[in-house]
């Protein structure tokens, strides 16, 4: 169908029309929201680049996820802070570890909220690397065990689903399997499978205090130019019993996230960076773009490029422009 018997603005005319056709349509399910945890009491410390999220101690945490849950918005992920650092990160899987004593108060208070957790050590050691450090690399293997006692850590905590953020290979089957000889076979793994060795996660670095102390994350993570070596990232995690499949960043990969949809049957989950939500709030600040208009248009975007659920530090204004609040 041709011009002029085909006229594409026909549809656009109004907004009840536009409605009627719209394809892709935000809705606060979509959403989780990052929060970061920190030792101490009464602390809700400012994060600098990422206006509008904190640092908190855990009562403050509780509080803040209570606002997510009121807004209808299915579930957190946490970032834990810890007080001391070592080679080890021991804090990631000690039992007392500042995640676990904020899964165990956000399960208590808010019993019907999702509580997904990272699992990775760059911040809890103190190179600032997501494993255990051989020379000048991670070594994978070793890392494996660290990551999996972690993981188990949270869901023996009471989390509700895992988040392996760290990149080595094999840790989906590790942790599946140490969590089904435990017990927690109903405990599901949203795996980090194709996340990028990214500058847009400078932000979140400073949030979680998690730089490396030397190199990068390059022997990890994967490499921005990348496309086809995501589906064989993700199609290794889905074999190796992941439950939803992540892309990370999202904007900027908006392709890979579209590709992995045609790829896999499970649900695929982006992750709207720090970089990619700070951009935007100092662009707004500046006066220079619309904050709440180019936020819901990324938002969309992400949702349009095939993610089923977005992790985003714009959870919480999002979902109360969508509710009206
Ligand atoms: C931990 C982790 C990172 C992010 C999520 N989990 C940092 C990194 O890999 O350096 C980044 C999130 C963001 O930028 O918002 N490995």
């Amino acid at each position: 169908m041709l011009f002029p018997d085909y006229r594409p603005r026909r549809l656009r005319k109004n907004e009840a029309l536009r409605k009627m056709v719209r394809e892709t349509t935000l809705s606060v399910n979509d959403f989780i929201m990052p929060l970061f945890v920190v030792e101490g009491k009464g602390i809700k410390l400012p994060i600098d680049a990422m206006p509008g999220n904190y640092q908190l101690s855990v009562d403050n945490l509780v509080k803040a996820a209570q606002k997510v849950f009121e807004l209808g918005i299915p579930g957190v992920i946490l970032f834990g802070i810890p007080s001391s650092k070592d080679p080890l990160g021991t804090q990631a899987y000690a039992k007392s570890g500042i995640v676990q004593r904020a899964i165990k108060a956000l399960k208590e208070k808010l019993p019907d909220l999702i509580v997904v957790t990272d699992v990775c050590l760059c911040e809890y050691t103190d190179h600032g690397h997501c494993g255990f450090v051989e020379g000048k690399d991670v070594d994978n293997d070793a890392t494996l065990e660290l990551l999996a006692k972690t993981a188990l850590s949270h869901a023996e905590s009471g989390a509700d689903m895992v988040a392996p953020s760290d990149m080595m290979d094999g840790r989906v089957a590790e942790i599946r399997s140490i969590l089904d000889e435990n017990d927690y076979s109903q405990i599901p793994i949203m795996s980090y499978a194709a996340k990028y060795c990214s500058a847009f996660y400078g932000p979140f670095r400073e949030a979680a205090d998690s730089a490396p102390q030397f190199g990068d994350r390059r022997t990890y993570q994967m490499d921005p130019a990348n496309a086809r070596e995501a589906i064989r990232e993700a199609t290794m995690d889905v074999e190796e019993g992941a439950d939803i499949i992540m892309v990370k960043p999202a904007l900027p990969y908006l392709d890979i996230i579209c590709r992995i949809r045609d790829e896999v049957d499970l649900p695929v989950a982006a992750y709207n960076v720090s970089g990619e939500y700070s951009m935007i709030k100092a662009a707004e600040k500046m006066g220079w773009i619309d904050g709440k208009k180019v936020m819901m248009e990324s938002l969309t975007a992400i949702k349009r490029a095939g993610a089923d659920l977005i992790l985003t530090y714009f959870a919480m204004e999002a979902a109360a422009l969508l509710e009206g609040k």
